[in-house]
């Protein structure tokens, strides 16, 4: 299987989940709970190879990966992965896809705000490695996304939120669209339409993360997974990246790149984010220094012995990498953990 700039943009087909039909062999990967509340995916599954997936980090493991390839050992290669369900399912869905016969067609259906406006555009996807977010991880593009908005209507409010933090993330790389969210934030079908056509036009420009465009869009997450792992995953990632957001933009006002008015500005447009402050104290408040730098040089983007590299935010709709010394995101953590900025 080709993998390249073309084959990362994603295909998207949107419709009822009931109008599509699953190709000749597929393997049906499906989050258990979007099969329980969706009649139409049920019926779909019947007369299929099908494994239902608990979602959740622990998904995002090499136990699971075990289990789900001992079950397919007959699969072809002619085979298609279907994903149906959230970002994790999808995640899990891409590194397994890849793996499986060294690689066959995976079909994304996103059945979270989340999964439709990221993780299933742009043809990553990763395993976790005890509580280190993401540590191995492939590029394996789905052939097509099948966008079926009447599967979030069993999302709650809060689901929905993080799918709007997620997207809101990728409209802070356009000045126009982040302009336009500032005076009416959009209704959630056309923030998925607008998500995945600004995160498609990234990835075109920048496939596998070399020249540094694509690292526009970890905005956020240096410190996102830090909040991620420190949980033990139980804040949620779209709630974390919302508060690594926040943390980034501290983070760019201290060094000096981000105007203070660009942060209250941006502060103020992440979407319903309620008492944000006091949850990322919260979030901190077991976290020593030294740990943080042991989550920091663990994650992937990029740290030395002194530094890490983070992305911050210098105007509306550019975003750039800089050197954050741990001294500096220590200072911060001290800040932080006080709910003060
Ligand atoms: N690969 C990428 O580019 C990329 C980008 C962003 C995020 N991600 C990953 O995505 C994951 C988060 O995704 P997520 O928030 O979708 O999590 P998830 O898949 O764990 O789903 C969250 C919860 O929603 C439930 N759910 C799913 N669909 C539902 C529906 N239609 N109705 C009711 N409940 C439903 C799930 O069962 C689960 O309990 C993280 O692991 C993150 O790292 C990957």
């Amino acid at each position: 299987m080709t993998i390249n700039a073309q084959t990362l943009v994603s295909k998207d087909r949107w419709g009822e989940f009931k109008d599509f039909e699953f190709p000749q062999e597929a393997l049906v990967l499906v989050d258990a709970k979007v099969k329980r509340l969706h009649s139409d995916v049920a019926a779909a599954c019947r007369g299929q190879w099908t494994i239902p997936l608990r979602a959740s980090e622990a998904l995002k493991s090499l136990p699971a990966l075990q289990y789900v390839a001992e079950r397919s050992l007959g699969l072809s290669r002619q085979a298609t992965v279907m994903a149906i369900g959230g970002g994790t399912v999808g995640d899990f869905a891409g590194v397994f896809a890849h793996l499986h016969k060294r690689g066959v067609r995976l079909v994304h259906v996103p059945s979270t705000l989340l999964a439709a406006v990221d993780s299933s555009v742009g043809g990553k996807a990763a395993l976790n490695v005890a509580t280190t977010k993401n540590a191995l991880g492939v590029f394996h593009p789905a052939f097509e996304s099948w966008i079926c908005p009447e599967l979030w209507t069993t999302l709650t409010e809060a689901q929905l939120r993080e799918g709007r933090i997620e997207a809101f993330k990728t409209v802070l790389t356009s000045e126009t669209h982040f302009r336009r969210w500032c005076q009416q934030q959009p209704n959630d079908v056309a923030i998925v339409k607008l998500a995945r056509k600004l995160k498609n036009q990234i990835v075109s420009e920048d496939p596998f993360e070399t020249t540094g465009r694509r690292a526009v869009l970890n905005f956020g997450h240096t410190l996102g997974h830090v909040i991620e792992s420190v949980s033990n995953f139980r804040i949620p990632h779209g709630e974390a990246v919302g508060l690594g957001l926040l943390c980034a933009l501290d983070v760019g006002v201290r060094l000096g790149h981000t105007p203070a008015t660009l942060r209250a500005l941006v502060e103020s447009h992440i979407p319903q984010l309620p008492h944000a402050r006091r949850r990322l104290a919260q979030a901190l408040k077991k976290l020593s220094e030294k740990d943080l730098v042991r989550y920091v040089k663990h994650d992937k983007k990029g740290a030395d012995e002194r530094a890490v590299a983070m992305m911050l935010l210098r105007h509306p709709g550019t975003i750039a990498k800089a050197s954050v010394p741990f001294e500096v995101l220590a200072k911060q953590l001290a800040l932080w953990k006080d709910g003060r900025l």
